[in-house]
């Protein structure tokens, strides 16, 4: 049967919902940043500068992209920097050998490893984003591609940098050794290897992130690391979140360690939950190993949430919005 008070219900809910002009309905579902947001949070000490220039972009209202290809390139140009950029340490056989990666918004990527000659890798990563068909060119072929594309070519190997091979040649016996990026935890190390991993939420809530590196010191000719590994050294869904690793990347390839914190942010972990438990999984699947090396992850969630975990301590990452400038916070972690 026809019901006359359900029908005057409906009626004038019609009625009221076509009262709402068209701009007032898009108002009601544009995006509302959540509290904190824009932020870009990077790992170690180095990421303070870094995050300052992001910020530059950020609080303009930029594109995160913009922000974490700006922010990684300040320790990139670091000439005391010997763990990322043009001044990081060479192979063992001398080479100074580039990786990194970026990842925009739309899921789109770009990679570069073993690059030589050339001091803005991520730039170069962003270009083969932008401009090529593929997601990650290496050595040669990522050269030659960044010649062509304007980047300048050049010696990238210091007289900091190749006193501190020829050091290691006269009691290495050339052999690489899996070094531990922390600085607390081998006091003193020169060998560290810390990489910049950066993440970035833009006003409009975009997530884009940036990773970068030298790698592993004196590392076998051709090594590459997570840094430039999709997934590995850096993962973004613009859906959920954001990661970004530091450490000995063969345990963090080994584990997709980016993608994995990511889809344990997707099941509802906090981005510090998340970090935990692939640490953890590092430490269970070589438990021997773990104990003598470090890896640590960061991750942003999409509402802005940010955390951090590692094997060892001395981990830290910097943070960066409106209210918080230059702060450092100290990563938690396993041992
Ligand atoms: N995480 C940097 C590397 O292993 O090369």
């Amino acid at each position: 049967m026809f019901n006359r008070r359900k029908f005057i219900k409906i009626s004038a809910a019609g009625a009221s919902l076509a009262a709402l002009s068209s701009s007032k309905i898009a108002k009601a579902v544009a995006y509302k940043p959540a509290a904190g947001v824009p932020i870009v949070i990077s790992t170690w000490d180095f990421g303070i500068p870094a995050n300052k220039e992001a910020w530059k972009v950020l609080e303009k209202g930029g594109r995160a992209l913009d922000a974490v290809e700006a922010g990684v390139k300040i320790p990139e140009a670091d000439m005391n920097n010997h763990t990322v950029g043009r001044a990081g340490y060479p192979d063992r056989d001398g080479h100074v050998t580039l990786d990194a990666c970026i990842m925009d918004e739309f899921g789109n990527c770009g990679s570069v490893a073993a690059m030589e000659n050339i001091a803005h890798p991520i730039s170069v990563a962003r270009a083969v984003m932008e401009k090529t068909p593929h997601v990650m060119l290496v050595g040669d072929g990522a050269t030659q591609f960044a010649v062509e594309q304007g980047f300048k070519k050049e010696k990238l190997l210091t007289p900091e940098s190749e006193k501190a091979w020829k050091e290691w040649l006269k009691t290495a016996k050339y052999s690489p050794v899996m070094n531990i990026e922390n600085k607390q935890h081998q006091p003193g190390s020169k060998y560290n290897h810390d990489t910049i991993g950066m993440l970035a939420i833009d006003a409009k809530g975009n997530i884009s992130g940036a990773c970068t590196t030298s790698g592993m010191a004196f590392k076998l000719h051709g090594r590459v690391g997570d840094s430039p590994i999709i997934g590995a050294g850096l993962y973004v869904d613009n859906e959920v979140g954001g990661a970004t690793s530091t450490g000995v990347g063969e345990e963090v390839i080994r584990n997709v360690g980016s993608f994995l914190v990511v889809e344990l942010m997707r099941q509802g972990l906090s981005p510090e939950d998340a970090c935990k438990e692939a640490v953890k999984r590092i430490i269970k699947k070589k438990p021997d190993t773990a104990k003598n090396i470090q890896v640590g992850f960061l991750a942003i969630n999409k509402k802005g949430e940010y955390g951090a975990y590692a094997i060892q301590q001395g981990f830290s990452f910097a943070v960066c919005n409106a209210d918080k400038q230059d702060l450092l916070i100290p990563g938690k972690s396993f041992y």
